[in-house]
C-alpha cells in the first residue's frame, strides 16, 4: 500500500554542500518499500493526497544512518575496561564471542542487535560476526526479516586467540564461500569476506582469504588496520619481511576498492597513498579509539583516503551515529580540522552508503531508493530543547543534534518503508 510520511525534510545531493530543506515536506513510499516521490507538501501530487499518513510535524525526516563497522557478537560487551586493544580482545572479547557457537544464542542476539541499531536510527550496516558460521547465518536471517541492507561475513581467525573462537584456514575458506553462495545479493543482503586482522590469521589463512575474495564476486573485504601501537608491533614480529602493516594485506590481495579497513590511525604516508591508489576506505571509529586509547585518526593526514564513520561496538561506547558524529567532530578538532554538521551527516549517510557500495539503494532520499529513514526530534531532551531555542539555521539544528543527541532523539526509524522503531 502506498503511504505518506511527512515532517521537515532534510536531504543531501551528491555532496554535503547540497543540503535541501523543506519545512513541510513529504515522502511517498510505494508498495515495494521504495521512495516514489519526495518534495514539499504544497506540491504533493493529488494521487497521493489520500494515502495513509505518518505525520511527524516539525521533526526532521532524513535518510537513515549507516554504520560502516560494528561487531554483532559484541552487542552487550560495551564499556569493558582494558589496558589496550590486545588486552581487551583476550580478556573480554574472545570469551564473549565464544558464545556464538550456539545457534539459538546467536539467533536471539541477532534480534536484539538489530533492534538496537533501529532504536538509534541506523538502517544499514557492515558488521563483523563471530568466527562461527551459524552466527553470520543468524544475522543474515534476522536482517532479511526486516528487508534491511546488512553486510556481514564469518570472522576468519586461526591463531593468537582461544580455541573456542579459532577456526582453520581451510574451514574458514569453505564457510566463507558457502555464505557467499547463499546470502550475497539475496534481497538486500550482501557478503563481506572478513579476516579479523593480521595478528589472528596465519599466512595460509590470509592467502586463502585473498583467493576466496576473488571468487566472491561483489563481496566487500572488511578487516582492521593500524589501530594500536602494540598491535602494529605484534604485526611486525609476525610478518618481519613485510615493510609495514598495509603490506601484509597487500601481499595477499586484500587491498581492493571493495576493502574497508577499520581505524587506520597510525598509517605512514606511503601506506595512505597505497591504500588510496587501491580505492580502499578507512572506517573511523572515534568512540572506540578514545575508549581503548588507540589514538587520534586524522582525516587530514589520511587524505585523500575516503573516510567512513562507524561505532565499532563493543570497542565503541555508543550505538548512536549521532554520538559517533560528536566524537568525530572532537577528534578532528584535536587534529586541526573543523567539520560542519552537513559534512558529519553526509558521512554517516550517503558517504557511508558509497563506501559500502550500497548507494544505489540507500543513503539518501532520492526517488527509487529504499525508504530507509530516520525521524529526529531536535527538542528530544531538555538540553536539546534549550539549545534549539538558539538555533538559527537548519545547519545549526543538525549540529546541535550531532553533538548533543543520541537514541533519545530518534522518534522513529523505517527500513524499506517499514516502521522498525
Ligand atoms: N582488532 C581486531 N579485532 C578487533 C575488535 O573486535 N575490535 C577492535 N576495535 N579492534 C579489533
Ligand atoms: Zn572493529
Amino acid at each position: 500500500m502506498t503511504r505518506l510520511i511527512t515532517g521537515q525534510l532534510v536531504a543531501f545531493g551528491a555532496d554535503y554542500t547540497h543540503l535541501s530543506h523543506e519545512s513541510k515536506g513529504a515522502i511517498v513510499v510505494g508498495d515495494d518499500g521504495r521512495i516514489l516521490w519526495r518534495g514539499p507538501m504544497s506540491l504533493l501530487p493529488q494521487a497521493f493526497a489520500t494515502a495513509p499518513r505518518d505525520d511527524y510535524g516539525d521533526k526532521l525526516l532524513m535518510a537513515g544512518f549507516i554504520d560502516a563497522h560494528i561487531h554483532f557478537p559484541q552487542y552487550r560487551m560495551l564499556a569493558a575496561p582494558a589496558k589496550d586493544l590486545l588486552d581487551w580482545l583476550s580478556r573480554y572479547t574472545f570469551p564473549e564471542e565464544a558464545r556464538y557457537a550456539a545457534a539459538p544464542y546467536a539467533a536471539a542476539s541477532a534480534k536484539i542487535f538489530l533492534q538496537r541499531l533501529f532504536s538509534n536510527g541506523t538502517t544499514a550496516a557492515l558488521a563483523f560476526s563471530s568466527s562461527h558460521k551459524v552466527a553470520a547465518e543468524a544475522l543474515f536471517h534476522a536482517a532479511e526479516n526486516h528487508h534491511m541492507a546488512l553486510i556481514t561475513g564469518k570472522t576468519m581467525m586461526d591463531r593468537e586467540a582461544t580455541s573456542a573462537v579459532q577456526d582453520t584456514a581451510e574451514q574458514s575458506a569453505e564457510d566463507t564461500l558457502a555464505l557467499h553462495r547463499v546470502f550475497h545479493n539475496r534481497g538486500r543482503l550482501r557478503h563481506a569476506v572478513s579476516p579479523r586482522f593480521a595478528i589472528t590469521s596465519t599466512e595460509a589463512q590470509l592467502e586463502l582469504a585473498g583467493e576466496v575474495l576473488k571468487q566472491c564476486h561483489g563481496a566487500l573485504l572488511q578487516t582492521h588496520l593500524s589501530e594500536s601501537v602494540a598491535e602494529i608491533a605484534r604485526v611486525k614480529q609476525l610478518f618481519p619481511n613485510d615493510p609495514d602493516y598495509t603490506a601484509v594485506y597487500e601481499r595477499f590481495g586484500l587491498l581492493t576498492d571493495h576493502s574497508i579497513f577499520a581505524h587506520g590511525i597510525h598509517l605512514s604516508a606511503s601506506e595512505v597513498s597505497r591504500l588510496a591508489a587501491a580505492g580502499a576506505t578507512i572506517a573511523h571509529c572515534p568512540t572506540s579509539n578514545n575508549f581503548l586509547g588507540s589514538g587520534l585518526m586524522s582525516i587530514t593526514r589520511n587524505s585523500p583516503l575516503p573516510i567512513a564513520l562507524a561505532t565499532d561496538i563493543g570497542g565503541g561506547t555508543s550505538y548512536s551515529m549521532l554520538q559517533t558524529m560528536a566524537e568525530t567532530y572532537k577528534v578532528q578538532m584535536h587534529c586541526g580540522l573543523k567539520l560542519s554538521a552537513a559534512q558529519l551527516f553526509h558521512m554517516a549517510t550517503l558517504g557511508n552508503a558509497r563506501a559500502l557500495r550500497i548507494d544505489h539503494e540507500t543513503g539518501s532520499l532520492d526517488i527509487g531508493k529504499y525508504a530507509d529513514l530516520v525521524v529526529l526530534n531536535p527538542q528530544a531532551t531538555a538540553v536539546l530543547a534549550s539549545r534549539h531555542e538558539l538555533s538559527e539555521s537548519i545547519e545549526d539544528v543538525l549540529f546541535a543534534l550531532a553533538l548533543l543527541g543520541d537514541d533519545r532523539a530518534v522518534a522513529a526509524t523505517y527500513v524499506a518503508g517499514g516502521k522498525v522503531h
